[in-house]
């Protein structure tokens, strides 16, 4: 997993977006959490190295390490429907419950198949989306927008957002700040 985290510090320490939204956590301490798979987790290391030259380097880490990553769901199958629920997952890279330990700031991998609506959701901790290869549709009440590959999206406080992805799956890197940051996404 120090892989992974050392290409997610890279990648954070190029991106501007990234540093302006939280210091680089400076408590990690691993906590060596055993892995975990759910269906995904097979699609994550078939994904194709789609990002760009700042991305695809942690895409890469995330590919040769899969088996060894504590892959989880949010929500339950009633919730979001069997096809989502099979096509997506996410991994707690460091916070309060990730493989390396932070109370200041929580890193999130994320992966959502292709085709899916990930239907309107919200919570309280602010949040930046970095996308790391393949795309989807980030839409607010406000906005609707194409996130490609080294592009980010914040979400403030308990700010409503939804996700569509059409012909490519995505791949993302999300980071979790300030209050509720122990918290997790409820649907609307
Ligand atoms: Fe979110």
């Amino acid at each position: 997993m120090i892989n992974i985290l050392e290409a997610a510090s890279n990648l954070y320490h190029s991106n501007l977006d990234l540093k302006n939204f939280a210091k680089w956590p400076d408590d990690l301490v691993n906590s060596n959490l055993p892995p975990k798979m759910i269906p995904a987790a097979k699609l994550v290391e078939n994904f194709p190295l789609s990002g760009t030259t700042e991305t695809n380097p942690l895409i890469e880490a995330i590919k040769a390490n899969v088996n060894l990553m504590h892959w989880k769901r949010t929500y339950t199958e009633e919730e979001v429907g069997h096809d989502l629920y099979n096509r997506y997952g996410y991994c707690e890279l460091f916070g309060p419950e990730g493989h390396f330990s932070s109370t200041q700031l929580r890193g999130f991998l994320g992966y959502w198949g292709n085709g899916l609506d990930y239907d309107w959701h919200s919570h309280e901790a602010e949040e930046i989306y970095l996308n790391l290869g393949g795309n989807a549709i980030f839409r607010t009440k406000e906005e609707e927008i194409l996130l490609n590959p080294n592009e980010t999206k914040m979400h403030y406080r308990l700010q409503s957002h939804s996700m569509i992805t059409h012909k490519e799956a995505i791949l993302t890197f999300v980071l979790w700040r300030g209050k509720g940051m122990f918290g997790l996404p409820k649907m609307d």
